[in-house]
């Protein structure tokens, strides 16, 4: 009997998507019969019936190529149930052009917003699996997302051009990385490019820490400092905050983002001349990494296993070495930051890296 399966993208675009949904479709092609409907730009086309039964040749070729064939778009999980000017019900929708495509189930790739408005659809009666996909790696119940090493990769290109740059003016870079409230890509590329001081959302500084790494490394006849901040990276005051007084601080503040405000505070307090990086959306662009490549075919390839089994409601993920699935009720609004005492800040701890607390 042939699977209808619907396949879609949604949220941020990042590195390794495609290399996912060819490691469904293939693995689907080759362990049962299989049909492929291609939903466009993610829950977007599922509300509005957009989408298309896809050719096998439509897959070839996309293993290396970054963002997503399938297009995406961001529809916060918060907005799903409300019905707003357009008088669409969105659930019903969705609920509607599951059933006129005749799916069998559909496989949504992600991140935290995604998982949750699956699980939603899970409730709902359909039949869906989720594959974590995110640069930011904040997606509770798995060790690593798809996208977060490419962008890794990425930022550690970041930072290991700026070292040569501010070693030869003897300044100091503030550069400003992705992750959203997470420091997992700030600290894995803080780590792997060597920067002076990593300042992470699950950290948070005080300024005061930061310019005395800046002032010993200038007394030290270290010409020049590295600081790699995640944008969602806050001092101790802010921290003490609740989220929205915090943002409304920030907006009213002169100063566009975190970065420009410690660089300011630092050429201020040190003396030492200050600039900022913002690479901003290149850590989300080109060509997955291999290890990408990797973990997007075998989650594509377990979400084959599991629409071959019959097993749904489940979000694929890499637990220690083995990929597996946890039901997507059980991670469904819950997020992963980076724990205080991970291994990594240790180790980062270790070598007299500053995380600007201590
Ligand atoms: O979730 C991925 C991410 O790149 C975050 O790191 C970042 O905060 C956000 O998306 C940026 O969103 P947008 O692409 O909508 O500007």
């Amino acid at each position: 009997m042939k699977r209808r399966i619907g396949i879609l993208t949604s949220g941020g675009d990042c590195p390794g998507l495609n290399a996912a949904i060819r490691g469904v479709v293939r693995a689907a092609y080759n362990l049962f019969d299989a049909e492929i409907i291609g939903i466009r730009d993610g829950y977007r086309g599922l509300i509005d019936g957009d989408y298309q039964v896809m050719e096998p040749s439509q897959f070839s070729n996309i293993l290396t190529r970054g963002g997503t064939i399938l297009g995406t778009s961001r529809r916060p999980f918060r907005d799903m149930r409300v019905i707003g000017d357009d008088n669409v019900d969105k659930v019903a929708e969705m609920k509607r052009n599951y059933r006129a495509m005749r799916l069998d189930c559909v496989v949504t790739l992600g991140g935290n917003g995604t998982h949750k408005t699956a699980n939603l659809l899970a409730e709902e009666g359909m039949n869906v699996i989720g594959l974590p996909k995110t640069i930011d790696n904040d997606i509770y119940g798995t060790d690593f997302t798809f996208g977060f090493h490419t962008a890794v990769e990425i930022a550690t290109d970041v930072i290991d051009r700026i070292h040569t740059t501010a070693a030869s003016h003897g300044r100091c870079m503030v550069i400003e990385l992705m992750g959203n409230k997470a420091g997992w890509l700030t600290l894995y590329s803080g780590i792997a490019g060597g920067a002076d001081v990593i300042l992470l959302p699950e950290i948070p500084y005080d300024i005061e820490k930061v310019a005395q790494v800046v002032e010993t490394r200038a007394r030290l006849k270290k010409s020049f400092s590295i600081i790699a901040v995640a944008e969602g990276a806050m001092d101790m005051r802010e921290s003490e905050m609740r989220r929205r007084d915090r943002d409304a601080e920030r907006t009213a503040s002169e100063y566009n983002s975190i970065s420009q405000r410690i660089a300011a505070q630092i050429q201020e307090m040190c003396g030492v001349e200050t600039r900022t990086v913002v690479p901003g959306h290149i850590q989300r662009g080109g060509t997955p990494c291999a290890y990408d490549r990797l973990l997007s075919t075998q989650f594509g390839a377990h979400a084959a296993e599991l629409i071959r089994d019959e097993v749904y409601g489940m979000a694929v993920a890499l637990q220690g070495n083995a990929i597996t699935h946890n039901k997507l009720s059980d991670i469904a609004g819950k997020t992963k930051g980076v724990t205080p005492d991970h291994q990594v800040v240790q180790a980062g701890r270790d070598i007299d890296i500053s995380f600007g607390d201590r």
